[in-house]
C-alpha cells in the first residue's frame, strides 16, 4: 500500500487528502498537524473547519484509510509520498516585512523530513510558495541526508474555499511540477497516477518546477486583477449612474473574457490573494522589474481603496457622522459558505466604522465571538502566524457586540452593512428589518444581494456597489 502523509492539517491539507482518501482507497493517509486542537477536530464531531461536503467525505474515509495525527515524526518516516500544506503568510519582520512569503514553516517541515527520513521520498509542495523555492527545499533535503533520495514536486492548490469538495472531485486542472531529470520525471508520474483515480487524464498538466510555482502566482494574480478591475469600473458606474451589474454582463459575454469572477463587491478578502500578489510583487522587486511589480500592487491598491471607499459611503451617507449609532453587520466571513475570515474585508469595513465611533452588532452564521474579537484587535498580517506571535485577544471590545440572528443584530439599528453574500441574507423580511429600525434606515450592500427596487418601496435608502444612487 503506498502512503502519503500530509503536513498541515488546514483548508488545504484536509479537504485534499480526505478527496484522495476517498478516491484511492489502496492509499493509506495521514494528515500531520502540529497544533494539536486542529488534529483534535479532525478527529472529532466537530471538524475544525466549514466546508460543504467534507463532513462526508471524512466520516467515510476516517479510520479506514484516512487518519489524523500529532505524531508527525512517525507519519513522515513512514510515507512514500509528503504534501507539504503548511502556512506561508506574508512576513512580518525583517527583509520583505509586509511583502515577502514568510517560510519558515515550510523550512522547519523539510528540515525535520531531512531529520527523520530512513527511505527514498517524493515531497510535494502544496503550499503556494515564491517560484524557486523548490531549489531551496531541494538544498535542505540533499544536504542533510546522504544516501537517500528526495524528489521534489510543485503541485499547487486552486480550489476556493465555499466550493473546495466540488473543485477537488472536479478540477479544471491538476499541475504537477517536476526537474526535467529521470527521477523527476518518475516521480510525476507517480503522482499522475494517484490524480488519474479520478482526475481525467487531459486535466493533468505535467510541467517544469519553476512553472508550476510561478502558474499558482499568476492564477492568484489575475484572479484577483479581474475582481479590482470590476470594482474600479464599479466607482466609475456609481459617478455615471451606469449600472456594474449590466456593465460586467456585457463585459462577460465576450468569449474571450468569459462571466466568471466579475462581481464587483466591497473588495476581496481571503488568506492568499493579498499574500500571494504581495509575493509576486516582492519577487519582481528582486528581480529587478519595478514596472511589472508596480502593475500588480495596483491590484492590491485598488482593493484597499474599494474598503475604504466603502466605510467613507457609510459615514458621508449618515449626515457624515456614526458616532453612537447603531450598524449591523451582516456576514463576516470573507465570502458565503465558510467560517474563514482570513483577510476579510468586513474587518478593515468595522475598523473603519469602529475609527469613526460607531456601535457595531455583528451576526455571521459560521463565524464565533471569539474569532471575530480576535479579528478586530489583531495586526494586519498577523493572522495565520503562531499564536504565541499574536497579541493576546481581548475578551471584548466595547463598541462591538456579536448576535446570533440577522434580526436581531438590525433591531434598532441606523443602518445595515452587508459584508458576505449568505444566501439568508438575500431572503430577510425586508419589512421586519425596515419596521425594527431606526428611521431613516440605512442599507449598505457590499456584495450585490438585496433587491434595491424592492427595499427602496419599503422605505430603505440604499447603497449598492457600482449601482445608480
Ligand atoms: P492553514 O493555516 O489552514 O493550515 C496550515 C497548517 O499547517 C496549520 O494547521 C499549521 O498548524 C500547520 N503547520 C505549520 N507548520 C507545521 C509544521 N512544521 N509541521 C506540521 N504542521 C505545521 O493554511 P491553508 O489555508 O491550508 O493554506 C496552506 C497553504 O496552501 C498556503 O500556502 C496557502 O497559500 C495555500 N493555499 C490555500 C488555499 C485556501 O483556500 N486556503 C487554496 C490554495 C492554496
Ligand atoms: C482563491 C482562488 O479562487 C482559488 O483558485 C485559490 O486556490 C485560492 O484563492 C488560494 O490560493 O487560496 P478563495 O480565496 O478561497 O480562492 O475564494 P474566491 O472564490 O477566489 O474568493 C476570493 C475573494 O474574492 C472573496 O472575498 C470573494 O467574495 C471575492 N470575489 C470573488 C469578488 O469580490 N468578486 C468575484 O467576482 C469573485
Amino acid at each position: 500500500m503506498v502512503k502519503i502523509c500530509c503536513i498541515g492539517a488546514g483548508y488545504v491539507g484536509g479537504p485534499t487528502m480526505a478527496v484522495i482518501a476517498l478516491k484511492c482507497p489502496d492509499i493509506e493517509v495521514t494528515v500531520v498537524d502540529i497544533s494539536t486542537q486542529r488534529i483534535n477536530g479532525w478527529n472529532s464531531e466537530h471538524l475544525p473547519i466549514y466546508e460543504p461536503g467534507l463532513e462526508e467525505v471524512v466520516k467515510e474515509c476516517r479510520g479506514r484509510n484516512l487518519f489524523f495525527s500529532t505524531d508527525v515524526e512517525k507519519h513522515v518516516a513512514q510515507a512514500d509520498i509528503i504534501f507539504v500544506s503548511v502556512n506561508t503568510p506574508t512576513k512580518t519582520h525583517g527583509l520583505g516585512a509586509g511583502k515577502a512569503a514568510d517560510l519558515t514553516y515550510w523550512e522547519s517541515a523539510a528540515r525535520m523530513i531531512a531529520d527523520v527520513s530512513k527511505s527514498d521520498k517524493i515531497v510535494v509542495e502544496k503550499s503556494t510558495v515564491p517560484v524557486k523555492t523548490a531549489e531551496a527545499i531541494e538544498r535542505i533535503l540533499t544536504h542533510s541526508r546522504k544516501g537517500i533520495n528526495f524528489t521534489i514536486l510543485s503541485n499547487p492548490e486552486f480550489l476556493a474555499e465555499g466550493t473546495a469538495m466540488k473543485d477537488l472531485f472536479n478540477p479544471d486542472r491538476v499541475l504537477i511540477g517536476g526537474r526535467e531529470t529521470p527521477e523527476g520525471q518518475k516521480a510525476i508520474e507517480t503522482l499522475r497516477d494517484v490524480y488519474a483515480n479520478w482526475v481525467p487524464m487531459e486535466r493533468i498538466i505535467c510541467t517544469n518546477l519553476w512553472s508550476a510555482e510561478l502558474s499558482k502566482l499568476a492564477a492568484n494574480a489575475f484572479l484577483a486583477q479581474r475582481i479590482s478591475s470590476v470594482n474600479a469600473m464599479s466607482a466609475l458606474c456609481e459617478a455615471t449612474g451606469a449600472d456594474v451589474s449590466e456593465v460586467s454582463h456585457s463585459v462577460g459575454t465576450d468569449s474571450r473574457i468569459g462571466p466568471k469572477f466579475l462581481n464587483a463587491s466591497v473588495g476581496f478578502g481571503g488568506s492568499c490573494f493579498q499574500k500571494d500578489i504581495l509575493n509576486l510583487v516582492y519577487i519582481c522587486e528582486c528581480n529587478g522589474l519595478p514596472e511589472v511589480a508596480n502593475y500588480w500592487k495596483q491590484v492590491i491598491k485598488v482593493n484597499d481603496y474599494q474598503k475604504s471607499r466603502f466605510v467613507n459611503r457609510v459615514v458621508s451617507s449618515m449626515f457624515n457622522t456614526v458616532s453612537s449609532k447603531k450598524i449591523a453587520i451582516l456576514g463576516f466571513a470573507f465570502k458565503k459558505d465558510t467560517g474563514d475570515t482570513r483577510e476579510t474585508p468586513a474587518i478593515d469595513v468595522c475598523k473603519g466604522l469602529l475609527g469613526d465611533r460607531a456601535r457595531l452588532s455583528i451576526y455571521d452564521p459560521q463565524v464565533t465571538e471569539e474569532q471575530i474579537m480576535k479579528d478586530l484587535s489583531m495586526r494586519k498580517f498577523d493572522k495565520d502566524h503562531p499564536a504565541h506571535l499574536q497579541p493576546p485577544s481581548p475578551t471584548s471590545i466595547k463598541q462591538v457586540s456579536v448576535v446570533w440572528d440577522a434580526y436581531e443584530a438590525v433591531k434598532d439599528a441606523h443602518g445595515v452593512c452587508i459584508m458576505t453574500e449568505w444566501d439568508e441574507f438575500k431572503k430577510l423580511d425586508y419589512q421586519k428589518v425596515y419596521d425594527s429600525m431606526q428611521k431613516p434606515s440605512f442599507v449598505f450592500d457590499g456584495r450585490n444581494v438585496v433587491d434595491v427596487d424592492m427595499l427602496r418601496k419599503i422605505g430603505f435608502i440604499v447603497y449598492s456597489i457600482g449601482k445608480p444612487l
